[in-house]
């Protein structure tokens, strides 16, 4: 079975890679380019070797090796791949390709679309958050101290090919942290993919083609009507507020992954639409049973609730000195540019914790 999508000026195919247009694309477009492939130390271990051996043409490919990891995301590490390529003498010509999660798709992405003033790049992501949301949409970024994603450009990849073969080898962590955006597509415009996926047992048995294909054509689409996050966009940000100033919170003492970060954040968002009267009570139970039995919930007594609090006033969504965030009216709905206060982001932080003293109470 294989999917395809268009998107803004690219095709994103869902298929075996060599069922795929990517052979064709590089033969006929990029016959004469030079290939450069990023790896982290995961993907250069479990993946690359697959891509090899498939395809000739990329048997003079110039490999480059990143360390595995968010702290991947900064300058250093761009200006580095700048050097090689420079040493390398690679050409606007040149054709980059991105093999691997959402860091190698952000810093690749990121590293090409500015070097001589852009290079081209294909994306074909291998882990799960990746292939549903990180790949796709033509946002790169990069991180600036504990603030994520605050460099960045809009540059679309030439091509995505999504191989769900690479979810062999992914952890099982890591697939959660994939499910979560997938989680956060339904809960924000199509409550039937939202109920499709609560019903799954074991994420990394069950989870199908076709539950991928959803996920990313509710991404696709949305990008395709607001590529530049002018409205509709912003719904993806829904969990981001708040999960992304846990991870920045945690990256400089325990990190927590984004995909974990923004599980949490639906669950506080979830309860900051609920406290304001967007949902129901039964609708914020049944968000929090989906969660809760799919993710760990995290102690925060020992945190000091306001620095938290503090990095969402940098939060790249807020206008006028407010944090604006994407809240809940129902389960499949949501609504953009909310004004969250500070005491409503400290309650919904409190109950986050609130739930982990429950849920440890329970196991005991
Ligand atoms: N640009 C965007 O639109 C966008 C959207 C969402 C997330 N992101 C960014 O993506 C990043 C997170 O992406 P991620 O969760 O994919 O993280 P990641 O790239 O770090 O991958 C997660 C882990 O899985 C490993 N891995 C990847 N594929 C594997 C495979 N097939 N087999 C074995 N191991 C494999 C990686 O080495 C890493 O250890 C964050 O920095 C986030 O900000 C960007």
């Amino acid at each position: 079975m294989s999917y395809h999508l268009k998107s803004n000026s690219y095709i994103i195919e869902l298929a075996s890679l060599e069922d795929s247009s990517f052979q064709d694309l590089i033969l006929t477009k990029y016959a004469n380019s030079r290939k450069i492939i990023i790896v982290d130390e995961n993907t250069n271990e479990y993946c690359l070797e697959y891509l090899l051996t498939s395809f000739d043409f990329l048997r003079d490919a110039e490999v480059i090796l990143i360390p595995e990891g968010e702290d991947s995301k900064v300058l250093d590490l761009c200006a580095q791949i700048w050097d090689t390529w420079t040493d390398y003498r690679i050409e606007r010509k040149d054709i980059v390709i991105n093999l691997g999660g959402g860091i190698v798709s952000d810093v690749g992405g990121f590293s090409a679309s500015v070097y001589k003033r852009g290079l081209d790049f294909i994306n074909i992501p291998t882990s799960l958050l990746a292939m549903v949301d990180a790949s796709i949409g033509g946002k790169t970024g990069i991180d600036l101290g504990k603030y994520k994603n605050q460099l960045g450009v809009f540059a679309d990849p030439k091509a995505v090919y999504i191989d769900m073969a690479f979810l062999q080898t992914l952890p099982i962590g890591e697939i959660y942290n994939g499910f979560a955006e997938m989680l956060k597509h339904g809960l924000i415009v199509n409550a039937a993919h939202w109920d499709e996926l609560s019903k799954l047992k074991e994420v990394e048995l069950e989870l199908t083609e076709k539950h991928i294909y959803t996920s990313l054509s509710i991404k696709n689409g949305i990008v395709l009507e607001d590529p530049f996050e002018l409205g509709l966009r912003k719904k993806l940000n829904f969990g981001h507020t708040i999960g992304h100033a846990l991870e920045g919170h945690f990256n400089l003492k325990d990190p927590i992954s984004h995909g974990y970060a923004v599980a949490l954040g639906i669950l506080a968002e979830s309860f900051i639409s609920f406290k304001k009267n967007f949902i129901t009570l039964s609708e914020l139970n049944e968000i929090e049973k989906v969660m809760i039995s799919n993710y760990e919930s995290i102690d925060l007594s020992g945190e000091n609730l306001n620095e938290i609090y503090q990095l969402m006033l940098n939060d790249k969504k807020n206008e006028k000195q407010k944090i604006l965030c994407v809240l809940l009216v129902g389960i499949g709905q949501s609504v953009i540019n909310q004004e969250i206060t500070e005491q409503e982001i400290l309650e919904s932080l409190e109950y986050l914790n609130r739930l982990h003293h429950e849920d440890e109470t329970i196991k005991r």
